[in-house]
């Protein structure tokens, strides 16, 4: 997918502004904050890497969720390109001699990708996934709309779900919750990845919220070690506030699209002062994905379940340092 015209004439990028599209870059979300990406400058462009050392065997046999984190990341390089007004022409999967190449973006001189995606630069260091509970104030029909739209913006769907579908959405997700409980594979994988003290990666004991009192629970409890599953309970909104993100097709151009879709979304939700976590247990599990085809929609394919709303403000999660993430010429795959 090509995005705008770049004239790509113009000087070397500065250290500086190689460092504010890196460091805009890795504060993107990526499941279980894995990180998965990896960026290499040439001349006036941005090669987006997945990083193969980093993607999660039980929890993403497909790289489904890897290449959603990527294009996350490639929506926060565009944004920090458009704030610089440097305008970006975006290409996925350029070259397919190079597997783990999933994005070139040219940044060339002149107006940038418009205000709109600029606008958004300042929410990328407020965005967080928030595990916590929501209030039931209800997210009022324009602000649903806009966010609808946002995703349009990046050729995805956002579709709310009703009362009912909610209920439904809950169930389904208590189920997959259960039957993860019971698989080794994936509690030995979260256990690398979830709870205790994290400083560089993976998802801290801080950031997984509480359990919730009540079944079903609108928010995916990942804990797996004793001590963070024992963590304190409290009472979830209500009437929880879920969408469906879908794109055209599926296939990993499509993950990247979805990726660059939920992030522009996230983004515009931090701006107007909402909080979002994501139930992608629905997502994982093919047998329940199948039942959130939405037959109305036409050809949609879901790749993320969102809850949305207003809640406490939540820490952080930690990233590496920015060099990490910096690929040089020699090491270029
Ligand atoms: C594709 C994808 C799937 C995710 N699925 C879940 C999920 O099912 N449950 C959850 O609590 N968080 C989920 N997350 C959120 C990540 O855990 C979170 O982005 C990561 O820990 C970094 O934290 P941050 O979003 O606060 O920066 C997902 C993120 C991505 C990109």
């Amino acid at each position: 997918m090509t995005t705008t015209t770049a004239n790509t004439q113009g000087p070397e990028l500065t250290a500086a502004e190689r460092e504010l599209l890196v460091r805009a870059a890795v504060l993107a979300p990526s499941m279980h904050n894995t990180q998965p990406w990896l960026f290499g400058f040439r001349h006036r462009t941005v090669e987006v890497h997945r990083d193969v050392t980093r993607e999660l065997t039980a929890e993403d046999p497909d790289g489904r969720l890897t290449l959603i984190g990527v294009g996350a990341a490639v929506l926060n390089l565009r944004v920090a390109a458009a704030t610089l007004a440097l305008r970006t022409t975006t290409v996925l999967l350029p070259d397919t001699c190079r597997p783990t190449l999933a994005a070139r973006l040219t940044l060339g001189t002149g107006s940038g990708e418009g205000t709109e995606l600029a606008g958004l630069f300042p929410s990328i260091p407020r965005r967080r996934t928030n595990r916590h509970p929501f209030t039931d104030h209800a997210i009022e029909p324009a602000v649903r709309h806009e966010l609808a739209q946002a995703a349009a913006a990046e050729s995805a769907r956002l579709y709310w779900a009703n009362d009912r579908q909610v209920r439904w959405l809950q169930h389904l997700a208590t189920d997959a919750d259960h039957a993860e409980q019971h698989d080794l594979h994936r509690i030995v994988e979260r256990g690398c990845w979830v709870g205790g003290e994290r400083h560089h990666d993976g998802v801290p004991l801080a950031s997984l919220g509480p359990r919730s009192a009540d079944v079903p629970s609108p928010v995916r409890d990942l804990a797996v070690d004793p001590a963070d599953r024992a963590r304190a309970t409290a009472r979830f909104e209500d009437h929880p506030q879920l969408a469906v993100l879908a794109t055209a097709e599926d296939s990993p151009r499509s993950w990247l699209v979805a990726g660059q879709a939920l992030q522009r979304v996230l983004l515009l939700a931090t701006r107007h002062g909402l909080a979002a976590s994501l139930l992608n247990q629905l997502i994982e599990h093919e047998e329940l994905r199948e039942l959130l085809y939405d037959p109305g929609a036409g050809p949609t394919a879901p790749q993320a379940v969102l809850r949305l709303g207003r809640g406490r403000d939540v820490p952080s999660t930690p990233r590496r340092p920015v060099e990490a993430f910096v690929l040089h010429d020699d090491e270029t795959p």
